[in-house]
């Protein structure tokens, strides 16, 4: 077993009936998933995905991966959001969020088209200069602004350095199967094109295309991450709160929450989680924040962090509770030095694993922070590989749905992601916006 939550932290905050109050709501939410009758239910593709993939599909990907491989030095990864946090968490988490540092047979990876930072763009392109490129760009819509910008620049690019037809061979497109500008542009162009599937959201496509392809290519194997997926697939369809972890976890987010915890911050102490806490932000984020509600999802690397919000966390406002992913066994070890000077003080630990003083601080400061008032649930994953980290996606992207049901949200929506696009198109000066934007150029002279 992977993955295991341990809620006994949670003893001096949560009484026992409150597991069994929320166990109606759980089985209802767990129902209307199942049976697609919930809000949002055409979104519910992700579900059984590890299991239902276009098989033929998948096969293309592993091809084109090692094509890509073969021919570039470089992969630049154009998209934004659920099209690009998901391959870029998984990368860091089992490479290295040094990866392109790393010595390897397979090509550095930049991801461009997630911002509007003209330095971002030109670092890339500098990083880019005499190597050879590959590109894939991800857009579900095909035509969010950031990754279009960034996919003009990066076709330009390839089209002056290998030609029209040259570039055609390290172009790779994935979007929806039949609509949309990037498909439209990308039949004409003959490039090669993999999918977004209908019923998939952009913060839940991880296993789909979108992120199997540029995982595949930073040598990631594909097939253990999605065995991953399908044994969590299997292990929570029990919606026995008893039985059931992934469920367990949306229940307690939810009885916290109610208890007036509204912020939820994912901590972890390893550095190669990072990536991995920005796309779990954008999943629950972007899934509960609506309607006026929502935990806010944020992150802490510790013991990084610990000088730096370790004081807020300890003893600030006491709006919080803590969600810890433990990784424990990531393959490494490092024995701590004996130094016969022992000027630093430190022979107490020489000879001590690294991993076991990382783990001692991890207790200790669970336990502080217990004291401070601050609930922690841990989630324990076992092993630092693509099998576990499959059923760690799933875990997170079942309890998430579950979560929002329990909270009384579409949890496959994103109205509130429209309204900044809206402003910026009309005072960009987009064709159709003309009304909006003198409104809005009144509002900022004023
Ligand atoms: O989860 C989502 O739906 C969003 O984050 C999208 O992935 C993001 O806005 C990018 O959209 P698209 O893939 O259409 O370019």
């Amino acid at each position: 077993m992977s993955i295991k939550l341990n809620d006994k932290y949670l003893s001096s905050f949560v009484n026992d009936h409150a597991y069994s109050m929320i166990q109606p709501q759980v089985t209802l939410a767990d129902s209307m998933l199942r049976s697609k009758s919930g809000p949002g239910n055409t979104f519910l593709g992700w579900i059984d995905l590890p299991v239902n993939y276009d098989k033929e599909e998948f096969a293309r990907i592993k091809t084109c991966a090692e094509k890509i491989k073969k021919t570039c030095d470089v992969l630049v990864v154009i998209g934004i959001g659920g099209s690009y946090l998901g391959s870029r968490a998984v990368i860091e988490f089992l490479k290295s969020p040094m990866y392109n540092s790393l010595k390897k047979d397979t090509p550095d990876i930049y991801f461009a088209g997630n911002c509007i930072s003209t330095d971002s763009l030109n670092e890339i392109l500098a990083v880019c200069e005499g190597k050879d490129i590959c590109v894939n760009v991800i857009s579900k819509s095909g035509t969010t602004t950031e990754p279009a910008i960034a996919f003009r620049v990066f076709r330009a690019l390839l089209e002056e350095k290998y030609g029209k037809e040259g570039a055609r061979e390290r172009i790779f497109v994935t979007t929806d199967k039949a609509r949309g500008t990037l498909k439209e542009f990308s039949t004409a162009a003959g490039y090669e094109t993999f999918v977004v599937p209908d019923d998939v959201g952009g913060r839940f496509s991880v296993l789909s295309a979108v992120g199997l392809l540029p995982i595949a290519c930073a040598g990631i194997d594909i097939d253990e991450l999605m065995a991953g997926a399908a044994s969590a697939m299997e292990k929570y369809k029990d919606p026995n709160l008893e039985n059931n972890d992934c469920y367990r976890y949306a229940a307690l987010r939810n009885i916290l929450n109610r208890m007036g915890k509204s912020v939820e911050v994912l901590a972890s102490y390893e550095p190669f989680t990072a990536m991995l806490s920005e796309w779990w932000k954008q999943l629950f984020g972007e899934s509960e924040g609506k309607d006026q509600k929502g935990i806010f999802p944020s992150s802490v690397i510790f013991s990084t962090d610990l000088h730096s919000l370790g004081q807020f966390i300890q003893d600030g406002t006491r709006t919080m509770f803590e969600t810890v992913i433990n990784v424990e066994n990531t393959g490494s070890s490092f024995k701590i030095p004996e130094d016969h000077a022992n000027i630093d003080g430190l022979n107490f630990l020489s000879g001590m694993d690294l991993n076991d003083v990382k783990k001692t601080a991890m207790n200790g400061t669970i336990l502080a922070h217990v004291d401070g008032g601050v609930p922690n649930i841990v989630i324990n994953v076992s092993d630092r590989n693509a099998y576990s980290l499959g059923e760690l996606i799933y875990f997170f992207e079942l309890a998430c749905a579950v979560s929002g049901y329990l909270l009384a949200v579409n949890p496959f929506n994103q109205p509130g992601v429209e309204s900044y696009k809206k402003n910026m198109f009309a005072l960009l000066g987009k064709p159709g916006y003309e009304d909006l934007r003198v409104e809005l150029e009144e509002r900022l002279k004023n």
